[in-house]
């Protein structure tokens, strides 16, 4: 162990770098990098970074640039500050980095994180160094796990990579590119990760991939093992009271998942399943394999498991060749699923993908025109979703303390974050919550009666 040394990692972009990112710091750990929230004080900065739309990646680079003011600062302290490039824009434009931004030390893509503690070696001994192989190897065979401290500290919630990579290739998307081939991790890893996570105090898991349930692992009988096989096993983990997944595909949702909304208890009554458009015209354009029809299809079937289903979802505005019909088309379906929320882009170009090659990109003023409205009626749909829910009593995971002295903050099985006056102690305990009043998305209430609290102290 060489003496202890500061480590910022910042991530942008999905959970799957959020996870990621927990991971390089824990495989760090045992080489004396510490984690700090300073990044004045590191001597390594890791950026993980997102290529999703251009801004995210443009984000990168101003970072980039702001490092730069930050290595000098060390430098003419005496202190040599490492900056690493981690994520889809290292995997992505690897060499580009280095030509752009001559702060970078390192540039790794989202596979080699494992290689770290020697990338560091390497360029500490020769200068700036680039990996961004797809190694034969698994990076989740090398990377460390992290310690019940760094485990408890994080929180009664955990992300859980089971799934990465794309094979779907809708035609605005890099991710197959950036992330690769879907692979899917095995049953006993994740098991035994999941098993870990709860007994350091994690008691909901979210199970993540690109495309997570297209899930196909192997597990302990030798057979391939479908996400709702995975999930029915994980809700028998001790400690485990919650489970979720997401990103989904509405063409990988089988019977056997649906199914077991219905059938888990665990499985919480809240899905991310991303449409993009409401218009068959440009749903065939982007290449998404699936109908409006189908897709409405999908979530009566669900519903119909799980009558209380929320549902999420993410949209594009502005892809090429999208008339007011297509638009409009989107806005009725928001109506129609009567979402709990959902996320908004507008169409961002990306080099490589074959949506950047086609006729008809709408320009940039319809794109935002588009945009507001289509949040407009997202804001209304969720508006009206949480106030289905007042005056009812929801199960809260209680999760840390709220903005104020004395409040606590917890999720619904919505996901819905929930606010209540209760003693910290409560935090990792599920209760039953009243729902009183709702602002800005929040939800607000007291306890319908109190939980059982049967690991305080414990
Ligand atoms: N432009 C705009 N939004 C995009 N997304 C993915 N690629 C693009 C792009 N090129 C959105 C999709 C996806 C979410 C993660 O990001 O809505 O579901
Ligand atoms: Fe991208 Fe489509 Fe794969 Fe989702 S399903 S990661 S949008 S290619």
């Amino acid at each position: 162990m060489i003496g202890s040394r500061k480590l910022y990692v910042k991530s942008f972009g999905c959970q799957m770098n959020v996870y990621d990112s927990q991971r390089m710091a824990d495989t760090l750990a045992p080489e004396g990098y510490v984690e700090t929230t300073a990044p004045e004080d590191a001597d390594l900065i890791i950026l993980n970074t997102c290529h999703i739309r251009e801004k995210a990646a443009e984000k990168v680079y101003s970072e980039l640039g702001r490092m730069r003011g930050l290595k000098e600062t060390a430098a003419a302290d005496g202190r040599n500050l490492l900056i690493g490039v981690a994520g889809c824009v290292a995997q992505a434009e690897g060499d580009e980095i280095i030509r752009r931004a001559p702060a970078v030390d390192i540039v790794v893509g989202s596979q080699n994180y494992h290689r770290l503690p020697q990338l560091i070696a390497r360029a500490e001994r020769e200068g700036r160094v680039v990996d961004t192989e797809f190694p034969i190897d698994d990076k989740f065979d090398h990377l460390a796990a992290p310690s019940r401290a760094a485990t408890r500290a994080r929180g009664v919630t955990a992300f859980v990579t089971v799934q990465e990579g794309c094979d779907k290739f809708c035609s605005f998307c890099v991710v197959p590119y950036t992330r690769g081939a879907e692979t899917s991790r095995p049953v006993d890893k994740i098991v035994a990760e999941v098993e870990r996570l709860a007994d350091a105090g994690v008691r909901e898991i979210t199970l993540i991939g690109q495309n997570v349930n297209a899930y196909h692992g192997k597990g302990a009988d030798g057979r391939t093992w479908p996400l709702s096989r995975l999930l029915e096993r994980l809700a028998r983990a001790a400690g485990i009271e919650r489970l979720r997944y997401t990103t989904s595909h509405p063409l990988d949702m089988g019977d056997d998942l649906i199914a077991a909304h219905r059938d888990l208890p665990a499985l919480m009554p809240q899905l991310h399943l991303p449409v993009q458009s409401g218009s068959d015209r440009i749903l065939a354009a982007m290449n998404r394999r699936h109908t409006r029809a189908d897709y409405v299809g999908v979530v009566s079937r669900l519903r119909k498991a799980r009558p209380d289903m929320a549902l999420t979802s993410d949209f594009i505005v502005g892809f090429p060749g999208e008339t007011e019909d297509d638009f409009a088309a989107t806005l009725s379906l928001v109506d129609e699923i009567g979402y709990a929320g959902a996320f908004s882009f507008k169409y961002s170009p990306r080099p490589g993908t074959p949506g950047a090659e086609m006729d008809d990109q709408p320009d940039e003023a319809k794109k935002s025109d588009r945009l507001q409205h289509l949040q407009q009626v997202i804001d209304r749909n969720q508006a009206t979703f949480n106030r289905g829910c007042l005056g009812r009593i929801l199960s809260v995971l209680f999760e840390r303390p709220g903005r104020h002295r004395g409040q606590i903050v917890g999720r619904s099985p919505y996901l819905q974050p929930v606010q209540i006056e209760a003693p910290l102690a409560l935090i990792g305990e599920i209760g039953a919550v009243t729902i009183m009043e709702i602002a800005s998305n929040s939800l607000f209430g007291a306890l319908a009666q109190e939980p059982a609290l049967a690991a305080a102290g414990a």
